[in-house]
């Protein structure tokens, strides 16, 4: 099936015209501080989707298994707050595997809107959704969430809205941009409407180290493979050989920190732009924040939202927030 094709069988779909993926500039302006930096968002080109794929399975990546889990005990408490005929709203429309249990507890949902900033991803998604889910209706919007994105004049059903925003992605972003992240999803919602959002919890240097550093190694391919990306799209030179994979967790800023570190002096260029790293020198390519519920909490308030309800799983790894405006 041909994309345009896949995009009718969606109720609608709205293109908001996302700036294009600023690849090139992020990573020359990157490479150029001090502290070398990509963001994370990058990592996902084929590969590197199928690798986080992949990590999820690993024995130490615990934060999916945990999420699913929860999800599964919670089913019916979700089903009976949302009520019946619930508007599903998802930014970043990911995991098929959590979408698809939340539309099967909700009752007769109504409609699933997916928003994602890749249109193709986005359609698919949505597509392999409409054909999956018999009469529920999809529609789309092509947008970058981290940008304010209102949905006042699209053609959403009426029905109670519940926003999806599980994964712990808002860990993904720095306090600042995590609160405005959180307004944007609070613009969405009516008196009545919802977000369920997913954050994972402060835990053992360990145990968190393990998950972003595990033993069959498929987060430290993850992680080189933006290298691979970039010698391949941006016409660069780098020794992908020449780095190592670093998760470290940092108590300050309560997060853990992925780096890739350049295991001797080295000098590349990226689209004939010349790079040089010395012996130890890393590139920081993404923070995953952690937080206890008191902080989680804390930055909701701070974005005008409230937590009503909250559920963890036996070990206190992981929590679900419901949300609402305070
Ligand atoms: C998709 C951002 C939630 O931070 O745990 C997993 C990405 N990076 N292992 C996370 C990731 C390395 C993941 N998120």
């Amino acid at each position: 099936m041909t994309l345009s094709q896949k995009a009718g069988a969606l109720s609608f779909f709205e293109d908001l015209h996302p700036p294009k993926s600023r690849f090139l500039d992020d990573v020359l302006t990157g490479l150029s501080q001090s502290q070398k930096m990509i963001p994370p968002k990058h990592f996902y080109d084929a590969k590197g989707s199928a690798l986080f794929d992949d990590i999820t399975g690993t024995d130490d990546y615990y934060v999916t298994r945990t999420e699913l889990g929860i999800l599964d005990e919670i089913a019916g408490d979700i089903a009976s707050r949302a009520g019946r005929g619930a508007v599903v709203i998802e930014p970043g429309s990911g995991s098929s595997v959590k979408i698809d249990k939340l539309l099967n507890a909700l009752d007769q949902p109504a409609a699933y809107i997916g928003l994602d900033i890749s249109k193709e991803h986005l359609i698919s998604a949505c597509a392999d959704l409409a054909d999956r889910f018999d009469g529920l209706s999809v529609g789309a919007i092509c947008a970058d969430f981290t940008q304010a994105v209102p949905l006042d004049n699209l053609p959403i059903p009426d029905g109670r809205r519940l926003v999806f925003f599980p994964g712990s992605t808002i860990g993904n972003f720095e306090p600042e941009d995590a609160r405005s992240l959180l307004k944007t999803l609070r613009g969405w919602l009516r008196p009545g409407d919802a977000i369920l959002i997913g954050a994972d919890r402060v835990k053992s240097r360990d145990v968190l180290e393990n998950a972003y550093d595990d033993q069959q190694g498929v987060t430290a391919a993850f992680n080189l493979n933006l290298l691979t990306r970039i010698n391949r799209e941006l016409d660069g030179d780098i020794d992908v050989a020449a780095f190592s994979h670093r998760a470290v967790w940092n108590d300050t800023r309560s997060r853990v920190e992925m780096h890739l570190v350049a295991d001797r002096d080295l000098s590349f260029t990226i689209s004939g732009r010349s790079f040089e790293m010395a012996a130890g020198e890393t590139i920081h390519t993404e923070n995953s924040h952690k937080f206890t519920v008191d902080r989680f909490t804390e930055l909701a308030a701070s974005a005008g939202l409230s937590v009503m309800t909250h559920w963890s799983d036996e070990r206190g790894y992981f929590t679900l927030y419901w949300l609402e405006r305070s």
